[in-house]
Protein backbone atom coordinates (compact mmCIF):
# COMPACT_ATOMS: atom_id res chain seq x y z
CA UNK A 1 0.00 0.00 0.00
CA UNK A 2 1.32 3.65 -1.18
CA UNK A 3 1.74 6.33 1.80
CA UNK A 4 -0.57 8.34 -0.12
CA UNK A 5 -3.34 5.52 0.42
CA UNK A 6 -2.40 5.65 4.52
CA UNK A 7 -3.00 9.52 4.14
CA UNK A 8 -6.12 9.16 2.53
CA UNK A 9 -7.95 5.74 2.90
CA UNK A 10 -11.58 7.05 2.38
CA UNK A 11 -13.46 6.81 -1.24
CA UNK A 12 -14.21 10.53 -1.97
CA UNK A 13 -17.72 10.22 -0.83
CA UNK A 14 -20.13 13.14 0.12
CA UNK A 15 -21.24 14.31 3.64
CA UNK A 16 -22.33 11.97 6.06
CA UNK A 17 -25.41 13.94 5.83
CA UNK A 18 -26.10 13.90 2.05
CA UNK A 19 -25.12 9.97 2.20
CA UNK A 20 -27.59 9.39 4.78
CA UNK A 21 -30.59 11.01 2.71
CA UNK A 22 -33.27 8.43 1.33
CA UNK A 23 -33.21 7.72 -2.19
CA UNK A 24 -36.44 8.44 -4.21
CA UNK A 25 -38.39 4.75 -3.89
CA UNK A 26 -41.16 6.57 -6.75
CA UNK A 27 -37.53 6.61 -9.32
CA UNK A 28 -36.94 2.97 -8.08
CA UNK A 29 -40.31 1.66 -9.43
CA UNK A 30 -39.88 4.04 -12.27
CA UNK A 31 -36.64 2.60 -13.39
CA UNK A 32 -37.77 -0.94 -12.86
CA UNK A 33 -40.25 0.13 -15.22
CA UNK A 34 -37.40 1.40 -17.69
CA UNK A 35 -37.41 -0.70 -20.88
CA UNK A 36 -40.73 -1.66 -20.90
CA UNK A 37 -42.70 0.16 -23.83
CA UNK A 38 -46.15 0.14 -22.35
CA UNK A 39 -46.65 1.52 -19.09
CA UNK A 40 -49.35 3.86 -17.81
CA UNK A 41 -47.32 6.18 -15.01
CA UNK A 42 -49.66 7.14 -12.46
CA UNK A 43 -46.59 7.27 -10.26
CA UNK A 44 -45.44 11.30 -10.43
CA UNK A 45 -47.74 14.34 -9.26
CA UNK A 46 -47.94 15.59 -12.48
CA UNK A 47 -50.89 16.21 -14.45
CA UNK A 48 -50.88 15.03 -17.98
CA UNK A 49 -51.97 18.23 -19.52
CA UNK A 50 -49.33 20.82 -20.52
CA UNK A 51 -49.55 24.28 -19.65
CA UNK A 52 -52.84 26.71 -20.42
CA UNK A 53 -51.85 28.05 -23.81
CA UNK A 54 -52.09 32.10 -22.44
CA UNK A 55 -49.02 31.29 -20.27
CA UNK A 56 -46.64 29.94 -23.04
CA UNK A 57 -47.47 32.70 -25.03
CA UNK A 58 -47.11 35.00 -22.08
CA UNK A 59 -43.18 32.95 -21.79
CA UNK A 60 -42.55 33.43 -25.86
CA UNK A 61 -43.58 37.04 -25.81
CA UNK A 62 -41.25 37.88 -22.87
CA UNK A 63 -38.36 35.82 -24.67
CA UNK A 64 -38.96 37.71 -27.65
CA UNK A 65 -38.98 40.54 -25.51
CA UNK A 66 -35.84 39.74 -24.74
CA UNK A 67 -36.21 38.78 -20.92
CA UNK A 68 -33.37 36.84 -20.86
CA UNK A 69 -31.51 38.78 -17.90
CA UNK A 70 -30.60 38.34 -14.16
CA UNK A 71 -33.37 39.44 -11.69
CA UNK A 72 -33.84 40.78 -8.69
CA UNK A 73 -32.98 38.00 -5.99
CA UNK A 74 -36.71 38.13 -4.64
CA UNK A 75 -38.52 38.51 -7.78
CA UNK A 76 -39.18 41.18 -10.50
CA UNK A 77 -41.88 43.85 -9.04
CA UNK A 78 -44.66 42.98 -11.35
CA UNK A 79 -44.82 39.25 -10.18
CA UNK A 80 -44.44 40.00 -6.39
CA UNK A 81 -47.20 42.38 -6.74
CA UNK A 82 -49.17 40.08 -8.56
CA UNK A 83 -48.80 37.54 -5.83
CA UNK A 84 -49.54 39.86 -3.26
CA UNK A 85 -52.27 40.69 -4.64
CA UNK A 86 -53.79 36.98 -5.49
CA UNK A 87 -52.53 35.85 -1.68
CA UNK A 88 -54.68 39.28 -0.30
CA UNK A 89 -57.76 37.77 -2.12
CA UNK A 90 -57.54 34.17 -1.00
CA UNK A 91 -56.24 35.08 2.61
CA UNK A 92 -56.51 38.56 3.96
CA UNK A 93 -53.87 41.65 3.22
CA UNK A 94 -50.72 40.67 2.09
CA UNK A 95 -47.88 43.54 0.68
CA UNK A 96 -45.60 42.88 -1.89
CA UNK A 97 -43.08 43.18 0.76
CA UNK A 98 -44.15 39.96 2.17
CA UNK A 99 -43.67 37.84 -1.15
CA UNK A 100 -40.67 36.40 -1.93
CA UNK A 101 -40.42 34.64 -5.81
CA UNK A 102 -38.45 30.91 -5.94
CA UNK A 103 -37.36 29.01 -8.67
CA UNK A 104 -40.71 26.63 -7.41
CA UNK A 105 -42.42 24.90 -4.44
CA UNK A 106 -38.87 22.14 -3.74
CA UNK A 107 -36.61 25.75 -3.95
CA UNK A 108 -38.79 27.40 -1.32
CA UNK A 109 -38.54 24.74 1.15
CA UNK A 110 -35.23 24.64 0.94
CA UNK A 111 -34.52 28.10 0.97
CA UNK A 112 -37.23 28.30 4.45
CA UNK A 113 -35.23 25.52 6.14
CA UNK A 114 -31.89 27.11 5.51
CA UNK A 115 -33.26 30.62 6.99
CA UNK A 116 -34.05 29.00 10.51
CA UNK A 117 -32.97 25.43 10.82
CA UNK A 118 -28.93 24.86 11.42
CA UNK A 119 -27.12 21.69 12.51
CA UNK A 120 -28.54 19.74 15.87
CA UNK A 121 -31.92 21.46 15.45
CA UNK A 122 -35.13 19.85 16.15
CA UNK A 123 -37.88 19.41 13.40
CA UNK A 124 -41.07 17.82 13.85
CA UNK A 125 -43.30 16.58 10.59
CA UNK A 126 -46.62 15.16 10.25
CA UNK A 127 -46.11 12.33 7.93
CA UNK A 128 -46.57 9.96 5.69
CA UNK A 129 -45.15 13.20 4.01
CA UNK A 130 -43.70 13.49 0.25
CA UNK A 131 -39.84 12.97 1.34
CA UNK A 132 -38.63 16.50 0.52
CA UNK A 133 -39.81 17.97 3.67
CA UNK A 134 -38.15 15.64 5.52
CA UNK A 135 -35.28 15.12 3.94
CA UNK A 136 -34.41 18.83 3.23
CA UNK A 137 -34.23 19.43 7.17
CA UNK A 138 -31.58 16.66 6.94
CA UNK A 139 -29.73 18.27 4.28
CA UNK A 140 -28.99 20.71 7.22
CA UNK A 141 -27.87 18.61 9.82
CA UNK A 142 -31.00 18.86 11.78
CA UNK A 143 -32.77 15.99 13.43
CA UNK A 144 -36.27 15.44 12.05
CA UNK A 145 -38.78 13.70 14.07
CA UNK A 146 -42.26 12.56 12.52
CA UNK A 147 -45.78 12.28 13.66
CA UNK A 148 -48.10 9.89 11.81
CA UNK A 149 -51.27 10.54 11.15
CA UNK A 150 -53.94 8.08 11.44
CA UNK A 151 -56.01 6.14 9.08
CA UNK A 152 -59.68 5.04 9.98
CA UNK A 153 -63.30 5.12 9.00
CA UNK A 154 -62.86 8.44 7.98
CA UNK A 155 -59.43 8.34 6.18
CA UNK A 156 -56.32 9.91 7.10
CA UNK A 157 -57.12 11.76 10.39
CA UNK A 158 -54.34 14.33 12.62
CA UNK A 159 -54.17 13.49 16.41
CA UNK A 160 -54.02 16.92 17.48
CA UNK A 161 -53.02 16.29 21.30
CA UNK A 162 -50.08 13.89 19.93
CA UNK A 163 -48.56 16.37 17.74
CA UNK A 164 -48.95 19.32 19.98
CA UNK A 165 -47.47 17.17 22.59
CA UNK A 166 -44.44 16.36 19.62
CA UNK A 167 -44.00 20.36 19.45
CA UNK A 168 -41.81 20.87 22.79
CA UNK A 169 -39.85 23.91 24.05
CA UNK A 170 -36.53 22.30 22.23
CA UNK A 171 -38.49 22.01 18.51
CA UNK A 172 -37.09 24.67 16.00
CA UNK A 173 -39.53 23.79 13.44
CA UNK A 174 -42.70 22.46 12.59
CA UNK A 175 -43.07 21.15 8.63
CA UNK A 176 -46.40 20.59 7.74
CA UNK A 177 -48.34 20.27 4.02
CA UNK A 178 -52.03 20.55 3.99
CA UNK A 179 -53.79 19.60 1.37
CA UNK A 180 -51.05 16.18 1.80
CA UNK A 181 -49.08 14.37 -0.31
CA UNK A 182 -49.67 11.59 -0.90
CA UNK A 183 -52.86 10.81 1.89
CA UNK A 184 -55.10 13.87 0.60
CA UNK A 185 -55.57 14.95 4.17
CA UNK A 186 -56.28 18.36 4.68
CA UNK A 187 -55.98 19.91 8.40
CA UNK A 188 -58.84 21.95 9.79
CA UNK A 189 -58.77 25.76 10.80
CA UNK A 190 -59.28 24.78 14.63
CA UNK A 191 -56.28 22.86 14.18
CA UNK A 192 -54.32 25.09 12.76
CA UNK A 193 -55.39 27.64 15.22
CA UNK A 194 -54.48 25.25 18.31
CA UNK A 195 -51.26 24.54 16.35
CA UNK A 196 -50.36 27.93 15.48
CA UNK A 197 -51.14 29.17 19.44
CA UNK A 198 -49.20 26.76 20.42
CA UNK A 199 -46.26 27.50 18.53
CA UNK A 200 -46.52 30.88 19.03
CA UNK A 201 -46.17 30.42 22.84
CA UNK A 202 -42.96 28.41 22.38
CA UNK A 203 -41.26 30.69 19.52
CA UNK A 204 -41.42 27.54 17.41
CA UNK A 205 -41.14 28.13 13.40
CA UNK A 206 -43.97 26.83 11.11
CA UNK A 207 -43.38 26.60 7.85
CA UNK A 208 -46.92 25.50 6.04
CA UNK A 209 -46.16 23.82 2.42
CA UNK A 210 -49.37 25.09 0.86
CA UNK A 211 -48.57 24.30 -2.54
CA UNK A 212 -51.89 22.21 -3.16
CA UNK A 213 -54.13 24.34 -1.44
CA UNK A 214 -56.23 25.18 -4.48
CA UNK A 215 -57.40 21.66 -4.97
CA UNK A 216 -59.41 21.03 -2.25
CA UNK A 217 -62.56 19.14 -2.60
CA UNK A 218 -64.59 19.63 0.64
CA UNK A 219 -67.87 17.74 0.74
CA UNK A 220 -69.42 21.29 2.05
CA UNK A 221 -67.36 23.69 -0.53
CA UNK A 222 -70.08 26.08 -0.46
CA UNK A 223 -67.47 27.65 -2.92
CA UNK A 224 -64.04 27.53 -0.82
CA UNK A 225 -61.23 28.66 -3.37
CA UNK A 226 -58.86 27.11 -1.18
CA UNK A 227 -58.27 24.97 1.42
CA UNK A 228 -57.55 26.20 5.01
CA UNK A 229 -54.39 28.35 4.89
CA UNK A 230 -51.76 29.19 8.19
CA UNK A 231 -52.40 32.76 6.39
CA UNK A 232 -56.09 32.73 7.02
CA UNK A 233 -54.91 33.24 11.33
CA UNK A 234 -51.04 34.36 11.01
CA UNK A 235 -49.95 37.63 11.08
CA UNK A 236 -47.39 38.38 8.20
CA UNK A 237 -44.83 39.42 11.05
CA UNK A 238 -44.43 36.24 12.94
CA UNK A 239 -42.80 32.90 12.49
CA UNK A 240 -44.98 31.80 9.57
CA UNK A 241 -43.51 31.00 6.24
CA UNK A 242 -45.72 29.84 3.53
CA UNK A 243 -44.51 28.08 0.52
CA UNK A 244 -46.47 28.07 -2.52
CA UNK A 245 -46.01 26.72 -6.18
CA UNK A 246 -46.96 27.60 -10.06
CA UNK A 247 -46.80 23.92 -10.08
CA UNK A 248 -50.05 22.44 -9.50
CA UNK A 249 -52.87 25.18 -9.76
CA UNK A 250 -51.51 26.15 -13.13
CA UNK A 251 -49.90 23.33 -14.67
CA UNK A 252 -46.63 24.81 -14.50
CA UNK A 253 -44.45 21.66 -13.14
CA UNK A 254 -41.60 22.01 -15.82
CA UNK A 255 -41.17 25.81 -15.03
CA UNK A 256 -39.71 25.96 -11.77
CA UNK A 257 -41.66 28.79 -10.38
CA UNK A 258 -43.10 29.39 -6.77
CA UNK A 259 -42.92 32.04 -3.80
CA UNK A 260 -42.96 32.20 -0.34
CA UNK A 261 -45.02 34.41 1.98
CA UNK A 262 -42.68 35.41 5.27
CA UNK A 263 -42.16 38.34 7.46
CA UNK A 264 -40.38 41.52 5.82
CA UNK A 265 -37.89 41.08 8.74
CA UNK A 266 -36.21 37.65 7.08
CA UNK A 267 -36.31 39.31 3.69
CA UNK A 268 -32.74 40.82 3.17
CA UNK A 269 -31.10 37.29 4.73
CA UNK A 270 -33.53 35.09 2.35
CA UNK A 271 -32.02 37.49 -0.47
CA UNK A 272 -28.87 35.99 0.42
CA UNK A 273 -29.90 32.87 0.34
CA UNK A 274 -31.67 33.43 -2.72
CA UNK A 275 -28.38 34.57 -4.45
CA UNK A 276 -26.21 31.98 -3.15
CA UNK A 277 -28.52 29.45 -4.29
CA UNK A 278 -30.26 30.14 -7.33
CA UNK A 279 -29.86 33.65 -7.80
CA UNK A 280 -33.32 34.78 -8.57
CA UNK A 281 -36.05 32.47 -10.84
CA UNK A 282 -35.12 32.87 -14.95
CA UNK A 283 -36.82 36.35 -16.09
CA UNK A 284 -39.26 35.09 -18.61
CA UNK A 285 -40.53 32.57 -16.35
CA UNK A 286 -41.45 34.95 -14.44
CA UNK A 287 -43.37 36.79 -16.28
CA UNK A 288 -45.25 34.18 -17.56
CA UNK A 289 -45.99 33.56 -13.80
CA UNK A 290 -47.79 37.32 -14.04
CA UNK A 291 -50.02 36.26 -16.78
CA UNK A 292 -51.05 32.78 -14.31
CA UNK A 293 -51.57 34.83 -10.95
CA UNK A 294 -53.80 37.24 -13.51
CA UNK A 295 -55.17 35.48 -15.66
CA UNK A 296 -55.21 31.92 -14.71
CA UNK A 297 -58.50 32.33 -12.36
CA UNK A 298 -60.50 30.67 -14.33
CA UNK A 299 -58.34 28.19 -15.31
CA UNK A 300 -57.55 27.26 -11.54
CA UNK A 301 -61.41 26.98 -10.96
CA UNK A 302 -62.03 24.89 -14.14
CA UNK A 303 -58.96 22.49 -13.12
CA UNK A 304 -60.12 21.97 -9.61
CA UNK A 305 -63.60 21.08 -11.08
CA UNK A 306 -61.87 18.13 -13.47
CA UNK A 307 -60.02 17.07 -10.94
CA UNK A 308 -63.04 16.75 -8.28
CA UNK A 309 -64.33 14.77 -10.92
CA UNK A 310 -61.64 12.96 -11.79
CA UNK A 311 -61.17 11.71 -8.56
CA UNK A 312 -64.76 10.80 -8.21
CA UNK A 313 -64.34 8.39 -11.33
CA UNK A 314 -61.27 6.60 -9.74
CA UNK A 315 -62.58 6.60 -6.46
CA UNK A 316 -65.76 4.57 -7.73
CA UNK A 317 -64.03 2.47 -9.83
CA UNK A 318 -61.09 1.23 -7.40
CA UNK A 319 -63.92 1.12 -4.91
CA UNK A 320 -65.69 -1.92 -6.84
CA UNK A 321 -62.11 -4.66 -6.84
CA UNK A 322 -62.59 -6.49 -4.05
CA UNK A 323 -59.75 -6.08 -1.59
CA UNK A 324 -59.11 -2.29 -1.95
CA UNK A 325 -60.20 0.34 0.83
CA UNK A 326 -60.25 3.53 -0.27
CA UNK A 327 -61.83 6.89 0.61
CA UNK A 328 -61.96 9.70 -1.23
CA UNK A 329 -59.44 12.71 0.66
CA UNK A 330 -60.53 16.16 0.27
CA UNK A 331 -57.16 17.69 -1.29
CA UNK A 332 -53.98 17.12 -3.65
CA UNK A 333 -54.55 14.99 -6.62
CA UNK A 334 -53.70 11.37 -5.01
CA UNK A 335 -55.38 8.38 -3.79
CA UNK A 336 -53.84 6.82 -1.18
CA UNK A 337 -55.20 3.21 -0.48
CA UNK A 338 -54.52 0.11 0.27
CA UNK A 339 -54.77 -3.41 -1.64
CA UNK A 340 -53.88 -6.95 -1.13
CA UNK A 341 -50.05 -7.26 -1.38
CA UNK A 342 -49.67 -3.29 -0.28
CA UNK A 343 -48.02 -4.42 3.18
CA UNK A 344 -44.87 -4.59 0.92
CA UNK A 345 -45.68 -1.34 -1.31
CA UNK A 346 -42.40 -1.38 -2.54
CA UNK A 347 -42.26 -4.79 -4.17
CA UNK A 348 -46.04 -4.65 -4.98
CA UNK A 349 -45.44 -1.18 -7.25
CA UNK A 350 -42.21 -3.37 -9.01
CA UNK A 351 -44.08 -5.95 -10.02
CA UNK A 352 -47.57 -4.12 -11.12
CA UNK A 353 -45.01 -2.01 -13.37
CA UNK A 354 -43.29 -5.06 -14.80
CA UNK A 355 -46.46 -7.32 -15.18
CA UNK A 356 -49.45 -5.02 -15.42
CA UNK A 357 -47.57 -2.10 -16.96
CA UNK A 358 -49.28 -0.24 -14.30
CA UNK A 359 -46.78 2.80 -12.46
CA UNK A 360 -47.97 3.41 -9.20
CA UNK A 361 -45.75 5.09 -6.37
CA UNK A 362 -45.40 2.47 -3.12
CA UNK A 363 -46.46 4.13 0.53
CA UNK A 364 -43.26 3.35 1.76
CA UNK A 365 -41.75 6.28 -0.50
CA UNK A 366 -44.04 8.61 1.80
CA UNK A 367 -42.25 7.06 5.52
CA UNK A 368 -42.67 4.00 7.22
CA UNK A 369 -46.11 5.45 8.26
CA UNK A 370 -46.95 4.61 4.30
CA UNK A 371 -45.92 0.99 4.29
CA UNK A 372 -49.53 -1.20 3.07
CA UNK A 373 -50.71 1.82 0.74
CA UNK A 374 -49.76 3.21 -2.93
CA UNK A 375 -50.38 6.10 -4.07
CA UNK A 376 -52.08 7.02 -7.81
CA UNK A 377 -52.15 10.47 -9.32
CA UNK A 378 -55.44 11.12 -10.78
CA UNK A 379 -54.75 14.12 -12.31
CA UNK A 380 -55.08 12.51 -16.17
CA UNK A 381 -58.39 11.72 -18.20
CA UNK A 382 -61.03 9.34 -17.15
CA UNK A 383 -60.17 6.83 -20.50
CA UNK A 384 -56.47 6.50 -18.91
CA UNK A 385 -57.91 6.11 -15.80
CA UNK A 386 -60.14 3.47 -16.80
CA UNK A 387 -57.85 1.61 -18.26
CA UNK A 388 -55.16 1.69 -15.16
CA UNK A 389 -57.79 0.40 -13.59
CA UNK A 390 -58.64 -2.98 -15.64
CA UNK A 391 -54.85 -3.51 -15.49
CA UNK A 392 -54.95 -3.94 -11.64
CA UNK A 393 -58.08 -5.68 -11.69
CA UNK A 394 -56.71 -7.98 -14.00
CA UNK A 395 -52.67 -8.43 -12.03
CA UNK A 396 -55.40 -9.00 -8.52
CA UNK A 397 -57.14 -11.26 -10.23
CA UNK A 398 -54.16 -13.59 -11.39
CA UNK A 399 -52.66 -13.33 -8.11
CA UNK A 400 -55.56 -14.28 -6.30
CA UNK A 401 -55.83 -17.64 -9.09
CA UNK A 402 -52.23 -18.51 -8.18
C1 LIG B 1 -46.11 18.55 -0.88
C2 LIG B 1 -45.34 19.18 -1.98
N1 LIG B 1 -44.68 20.30 -1.75
C3 LIG B 1 -43.96 20.91 -2.69
C4 LIG B 1 -43.89 20.39 -3.96
C5 LIG B 1 -43.02 21.12 -4.90
O1 LIG B 1 -43.46 21.29 -6.17
P1 LIG B 1 -42.63 22.20 -7.15
O2 LIG B 1 -41.22 22.14 -6.75
O3 LIG B 1 -42.90 21.63 -8.49
O4 LIG B 1 -43.21 23.57 -6.99
C6 LIG B 1 -44.55 19.19 -4.25
C7 LIG B 1 -44.45 18.57 -5.58
O5 LIG B 1 -44.96 17.53 -5.88
C8 LIG B 1 -45.30 18.57 -3.25
O6 LIG B 1 -45.96 17.44 -3.46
Amino acid sequence: MTELHLRHPSAPDARDAVRALRPSQIREVANAGFGIADVLPFWFGESDRVTPQFIRDAASNALADGATFYTHNLGIAPLREALAGYVSALHGATSAAHVAVTSAGVNALMLAAQLVVGAGDRVVAVTPLWPNLVEIPKILGAHVETVALDYGAHGWTLDLDRLLASLTADTKLLMINSPNNPTGWVMTRDQQRAVLEHCRRRGIWIVADEVYERLYYPDDAGGARTAPSFLDLATRDERVICVNSFSKAWLMTGWRLGWIVAPVALMDDLGKLVEYNTSCAPSFVQQAGVAAVERGESFARQLVADLRASRDHLVRALASIPGVDIKAPAGAMYLFFSLPGATRSLELCKALVRKAGLGLAPGSAFGPEGEGFVRWCYACDTARLDAGVERLQRYLTEQSGR
